[in-house]
């Protein structure tokens, strides 16, 4: 009923474009079986609210017809405001306890009434802020914003199997197919259209995770505003291509300066980990994905701004496929780590 094991079809919601893979199980590992994505216009999700959602689910449907995808059971994620996602101390208790006692213990963590969220937690081991003391992973999502992609979902005709988190997403695309140092700190960084997502890896752990709502459509939004042009036409500017009236030369300046702002949004979010988290050991490289990561220059300059080495997420590296590297660089690191849940994962 669910395909091959109980593998989800994995469906990345995004900004720009929807995107989809099914994964199959091959010997020890995976292979990729369908992948493909389809744009949406600007207007029908904005700063990660869905403004439209008959649309989203059409596009869904002529996706799947596309590329053949015939499951019905998918893995959909979240992000932005209505999700917190914390590393919590409390005294240690059992998973049975804390069952109980969930409510109570994050009510002062969530800036929403804890009656309208949905709340979920992982036990971490042992905290490193004193004894007795535990270490705890809280997730707790509005409910309305659950309610929104399950109910999506439902209209393209398919079964909400699950409802993740992009961060938790991206991680496992990360942990799959990386090899995870314990010991260090990465910088696990999405920039999509409309929003960044931050993540610090420590070791496979999530240590941090924050949305900040700037994206590859900054660029595209200051080249129409600067030189008066349509969005299509700015698209392809920024990417690098020359259009009937406007070279390439004329954009530099004006990419350079949302990449300006995209660092500085970079930064304080990575000081903001240093700030509220007691780990004063330093981020030791950061890793890109995201549409917008492919921006020409954009990894160099921030690994010249941020003084750190820059590496793109390889969301295939351990995973079979024949694709061109032009293709896997256009596979969505959400969609992956969301392709690689199953049925019955939590
Ligand atoms: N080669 C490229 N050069 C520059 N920008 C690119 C390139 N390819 C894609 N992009 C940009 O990447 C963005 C889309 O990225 P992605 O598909 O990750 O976003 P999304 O997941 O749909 O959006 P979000 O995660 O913000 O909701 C668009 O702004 C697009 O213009
Ligand atoms: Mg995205």
């Amino acid at each position: 009923m669910f395909g091959s094991r109980g593998q989800l079809i994995g469906l990345d919601i995004g900004t720009h474009a929807v995107k989809a893979v099914v994964l199959e199980e091959r010997g020890e590992g995976y292979a990729l079986k369908r992948f493909g994505s389809r744009p949406l216009e600007p207007e029908v999700i904005v700063d990660r609210a869905i403004m439209d959602p008959q649309k989203i689910a059409q596009t869904i449907s002529e996706l799947f017809s596309e590329i053949g995808v015939r499951g019905k059971h998918v893995a959909v994620s979240v992000a932005g405001l209505s999700i917190i996602v914390k590393n919590i101390h409390i005294p240690e208790m059992t998973e049975e306890e804390l069952e109980v006692s969930i409510q109570w213990e994050a009510e002062q963590y969530i800036p929403f009434d804890i009656s309208d969220v949905n709340l979920d937690f992982q036990i971490l081991g042992p905290s490193d802020r004193g004894s007795g003391q535990m270490e705890v992973l809280l997730v707790a999502v509005k409910r309305d914003k659950l309610q929104e992609y399950t109910s999506l979902v439902t209209e393209a005709g398919l079964k909400p199997a699950i409802v993740d988190v992009d961060a938790f997403a991206i991680a496992n695309c990360f942990e799959h197919n990386h090899v995870v140092n314990p010991d260090q700190l990465v910088a696990l960084i999405d920039i999509g259209a409309g929003a960044t997502n931050l993540n610090v890896m420590d070791g496979t752990k999530l240590a941090f995770t924050r949305d900040m709502m700037i994206g590859g459509n900054q660029y595209t939004l200051a080249i129409q505003k600067e030189l008066g042009i349509g969005f299509e036409e700015a698209e392809a500017l920024k990417r690098g291509q020359d259009t009937a009236g406007v070279g390439h030369d004329e954009v530099v300046p004006i990419l350079e300066k949302v990449s300006e702002e995209i660092f500085s949004e970079i930064l304080r979010s990575l000081e903001f980990f240093k700030a509220t988290t007691q780990n004063d050991a330093a981020i030791d490289k950061v890793v890109l994905t995201g549409g917008c990561s492919r921006l020409p220059g954009l990894q160099d300059f921030l690994s010249d701004r941020l003084g750190l080495e820059v590496e793109r997420l390889d969301p295939l590296r351990a995973i079979e496929n024949e694709l061109s590297r032009e293709e896997q660089e256009q596979v969505s690191a959400v969609a992956i780590g969301l392709g690689l849940r199953k049925v019955g994962d939590r």
